[in-house]
Formats: structure tokens, sequence, C-alpha cells
């Protein structure tokens, strides 16, 4: 009797402790991805400078009122004008998304210091900024990988899911309407105990057009990152396409969202139209071999380091 009730409140404390901790995460870390400095813009002048601490603030302030978790601001003229933006996941709550985007605004100067360009990458949300205009400009570089290194024993239905799964959640995200969020998630049965979930988004700045490129090239790089591995995501700095076998987004929001506005069915299954896919591609460009860091459940799958362009 006695140790059972100190066996129900150590659970309860258990529980307490982690929707303190589950809380604290959400609102006061962004689980960090990945930063990048561009280390070809470093000689930046103190006007620029200032002009970059006023547009974090602008970054920051405008995150608080946001409904559509995205926002591009400028400061400054020529020489020394700069441009920045960011947007949340699109299943996530105001609060964490300007959570995210305060924080991200001071982290980024700390990790580069001296550059005119960077960017960051959290789980929740993304921020960038640099000296060159980049509003409604589809950017897929740089880019980032992150690969479950859990393996799939795969049945040849799987690559037909996904396949089905992500085009459905393209197909939505591409449709949405001019203002609205571009993402979608969606689920899938993959056997009795598994379930497949997927999460797409572009920034709200580009056209359809622009957005289903983004998330093509976003899922090809997954079909070679991250085959017969139990989830993948590729980074973009306009698009962001991952997928893992389990819940990883806000199932409320996604299924509130489905019930105020059904998203229309797809018609003639445009996820499906994908070209014939090596899956075995693994090259000196998709170093998916050799993963470096860890990252919770996943792995980090670098790029060869390249010249990159803010
Ligand atoms: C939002 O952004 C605009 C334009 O960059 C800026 O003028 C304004 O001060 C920012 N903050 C708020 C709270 O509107
Ligand atoms: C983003 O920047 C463009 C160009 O400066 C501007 O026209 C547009 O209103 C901005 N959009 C938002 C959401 O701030
Ligand atoms: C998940 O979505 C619901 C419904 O939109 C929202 O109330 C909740 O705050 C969201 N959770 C997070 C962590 O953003
Ligand atoms: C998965 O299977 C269960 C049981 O068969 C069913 O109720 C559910 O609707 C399925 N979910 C999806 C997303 O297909």
């Amino acid at each position: 009797m006695n140790s059972l009730i100190k066996f129900s409140s150590t659970i309860l404390l258990y529980l307490l402790t982690l929707s303190v901790i589950t809380q604290a995460q959400s609102l006061n870390n962004p689980i960090y991805i990945k930063h990048i400095c561009d280390s070809t813009t470093s000689t930046s002048t103190t006007t620029y400078k200032d002009n970059l601490n006023l547009l974090l603030s602008s970054l920051a302030s405008n995150a608080t009122r946001n409904s559509i978790g995205f926002f591009n601001a400028s400061e400054g003229r020529e020489p020394d004008d700069v441009y920045g933006l960011f947007f949340c996941r699109g299943d996530l709550s105001t609060d964490v998304c300007q959570n995210c985007v305060a924080f991200a605004t001071k982290d980024i100067v700390q990790r580069c210091p001296t550059q005119m360009a960077a960017l960051i990458w959290y789980d929740e949300c993304f921020l960038r900024y640099s000296n060159k205009i980049m509003f409604s400009i589809m950017e897929r570089d740089p880019d980032y990988t992150l690969m479950n290194t859990q393996s799939l024993p795969v049945h040849a239905d799987f690559n037909r899911i996904l396949v089905d799964t992500i085009g459905t959640a393209v197909y939505q995200a591409v449709n949405m309407p001019a203002g609205a969020k571009k993402f979608a998630a969606t689920k899938a049965n993959y056997t009795m105990q598994d379930m497949l979930y997927v999460l797409v988004q572009c920034t709200p700045d580009l056209s359809s057009d622009d957005c289903h490129q983004c998330l093509l090239s976003a899922y090809s790089g997954l079909q070679v990152c991250c085959n017969e591995k139990r989830g993948g995501r590729i980074l973009y700095p306009s698009c962001i396409v991952r997928f893992e076998m389990y819940l990883d987004y806000n199932e409320t929001y996604v299924e509130e969202a489905a019930a105020l506005a059904p998203s229309p069915v797809p018609q003639g299954d445009k996820g499906s139209k994908q070209k014939k896919v090596d899956y075995n591609r693994c090259n000196s460009i998709y170093n998916c071999r050799s993963p470096t860091v860890q990252f919770f459940r996943l792995h980090h799958v670098e790029k060869e380091e390249k010249r990159i362009r803010l």
C-alpha cells in the first residue's frame, strides 16, 4: 500500500517534471539544428551592423503578432542595406514561433559575429539575413540533410506509400491560397505497428511553381540520402521536407486546419509523377554513407563544403 502510493507519486512527479521540461523546451530553447555563416562576406561596416540589429529586432517584434509564421524585412540604404526573414513551422503556435525567432535573433549574431550573411535552422523556425534581396526568391542553397540512422526493413510497398504520402502533402502545400501558409502534414499506415508521418513546407512568399520545384528537389534528396531509413529531413532556405515513423508534428493543428478548410483531393496522384529513382545513388555530393554528427535520433549528413551564396 505504502509502496504503491510511493510508486504512483513517483510517476506523478515524473509526469509533472516531464510536462515542465516539455513546456520549458518549447518556450525557452528551440531545438538547434544547424547554422551557416557566409564566410565570403566578412567586411561589414558599423552602419551595416546597426542596420542588422534594427532588422533583427524588427523580425523578433513582428513574430509576436504574426499568424502565418513568416515575415521579411529590410533596413538601411545601399551599400549598407540588409535583408532578412524568418519562417516558423506551420503547425506551431504563435508563442512557440515568437519564442524561437526571438532566440534565433540573439543566437545567430553570436554564432556568426562578423559575417554579413548567415542562416540558422531550428526544429521550430528558420532565420536568415543577407546583404542581398531574398524576398520571393526560391533558394535551395545551402542545404542540410538529416538522416534517421535506424534502418527500415523495407518491403516493396514502403516506397509507394512514401511517394503517395509525400505527394499528397506536396500537392496540398503547393495549392494553398496566396497569403496562407504553404504547409501540409500527412500520415499513412505502413504496417499494423508503424505509421508514416510527413511534413512539408515552403516559405509563403514563393509562387506555387517555385514551391513545387523546391519540394520536389527536397524529395529527390530524401530518396538519395534516406532510402530504407526510418526517417529523413531535407532543409533548404525556402522549403522543408521530412518523414518519420513517429509523430513529430502537432497533430491537433493539422486536424483543426483540415476541419476548417478541407484540402482539395489530389487529382491524378501528382506525387507519383516522379522520375524513376536509383535508390542507391550515394556519391561524393550526397555523402550519405558517412554521417558525422549525432542529433538526437538523427544523424547529420553534410554535403561537401561548397561556396555558399546566401
Ligand atoms: C515590424 O516590422 C516593421 C517593418 O520592418 C517595423 O517598422 C516594425 O517596427 C516592426 N515591429 C512591429 C511590432 O510592428
Ligand atoms: C517583404 O518584402 C517585400 C519587398 O521588400 C515587400 O514588398 C513585402 O511587403 C514584404 N512582405 C512582408 C510579409 O513583409
Ligand atoms: C498545436 O496546435 C494547437 C491548435 O492550433 C495549438 O493550440 C497548440 O498551441 C499547438 N502546439 C504547439 C506546441 O505549438
Ligand atoms: C490506419 O489504419 C486504421 C485501422 O485500420 C484506420 O482506422 C486508420 O484510419 C488508418 N489511418 C490512415 C491514415 O490511413
